[in-house]
């Protein structure tokens, strides 16, 4: 007799059981933007659904979240001030540390990551400090530390170095440590690309570069063997967990991130992503929720444990309501 393995598809409950992957609630973390100002909640026009808060709408967004399910959201700052520096990122009085306190203060069980760079808050829209047209390595990673402990003594359980200096994990750590926020915990964009995947985000948080563009510090699309090694690098220097961005282009890239190491590894699924799969579906050429659900679960296969992603409330409703 011959044995033939059955396929395991004929039911739900057989496909269920099944699967080799599986999602929760506690794998998302939801951007936010928040812009400095009273009263506003505007929208994003490139990235349909997505909104700018200031600091007073912000618990009103923390209520939203909560409501839905969300534990963790991912903040970035507008300032309405930039300068050659990016002063406004560790303004104890900055957009961010305003939202910082505010939101922890009426919701202490939300987990406040906040990303950690400069383009926001400089007038050139580079990353960091400008040496002539290059960006200064050293320089800013001080800066970058000084940024993360003010986010941090704000109120932030996680920040999450996005600027790709070399070094600036150590010195973060280091000032962490030395202020006494040894409890803060490092999630660090190790491995970041320079990723036109970027558009909406650029027009989001206003942090498009004056001249040039990010390939002098973010990496190759061409490289993987580099990503194993800035993702050692990170985790040498104390990253917690580090994170692969961006996400469905990059699966081979976080594939191979998560087998190499053992920390936490996140996906980012950026703006445009998030902004393909708008348009198309805004035209009927998708199935929004059917995209949505899938790119979730091809990211959590390919080793994602945290994904980063503007679907957040979409995926926690179907996971809520038993479709994911
Ligand atoms: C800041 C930063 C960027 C993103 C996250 N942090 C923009 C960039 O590097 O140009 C992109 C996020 C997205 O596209 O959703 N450096």
């Amino acid at each position: 007799m011959i044995f033939r393995p059955r396929r395991l598809r004929r039911t739900a409950a057989i496909r269920d059981m099944a699967a080799e992957t599986r999602l929760s609630p506690s794998m998302l973390v939801y951007p936010v933007f928040i812009r400095e100002g009273k009263n506003i909640i505007e929208d994003i026009p490139a990235m349909p659904g997505q909104k700018r808060y200031s600091p007073d709408t912000f618990p009103k967004f923390l209520e939203e979240t909560a409501n839905a399910g969300i534990k963790s959201i991912l903040l970035f700052g507008l300032p309405e001030h930039k300068d050659e520096c990016g002063s406004g990122a560790w303004d104890e009085n900055g957009v961010i540390q305003q939202a910082l306190r505010v939101g922890k203060k009426n919701f202490p069980e939300m987990t406040f990551m906040c990303d950690v760079c400069l383009c926001e808050y400089t007038s050139h829209g580079h990353c960091g400090l400008l040496k002539g047209e290059t960006v200064d390595n050293d320089p800013t990673v001080e800066l970058l530390a000084k940024t993360a402990l003010s986010q941090a003594q704000a109120g932030a359980d996680v920040v999450a170095p996005s600027d790709m200096m070399d070094g600036r994990v150590g010195a973060i750590r280091e000032a962490l440590d030395a202020a006494g926020m040894d409890e803060t915990i490092i999630f660090s964009y190790a491995v970041k690309y320079a990723s036109a995947f970027y558009g909406p985000f650029r027009e989001a948080a206003g942090s498009t570069p004056a001249f040039g563009d990010r390939r002098s510090y973010q990496m190759d699309p061409r490289n993987v063997r580099e990503a194993l090694r800035e993702a050692e690098l990170d985790i040498e220097e104390g990253a917690d967990m580090i994170m692969v961005k961006p996400g469905l282009p990059y699966l081979d890239v976080l594939s191979k991130v998560k087998d190499a190491f053992d920390v936490p590894t996140g996906a980012y699924c950026v703006s445009g992503e998030y902004s393909m799969i708008k348009a198309a579906a805004a035209n009927g050429w998708l199935d929004e929720e059917r995209v949505v659900a899938e790119s979730a679960v091809c990211l959590a296969r390919a080793g994602a444990d945290i994904i980063v992603t503007y679907f957040a409330p979409e995926l926690a409703k179907m996971m809520k309501e038993g479709r994911l």
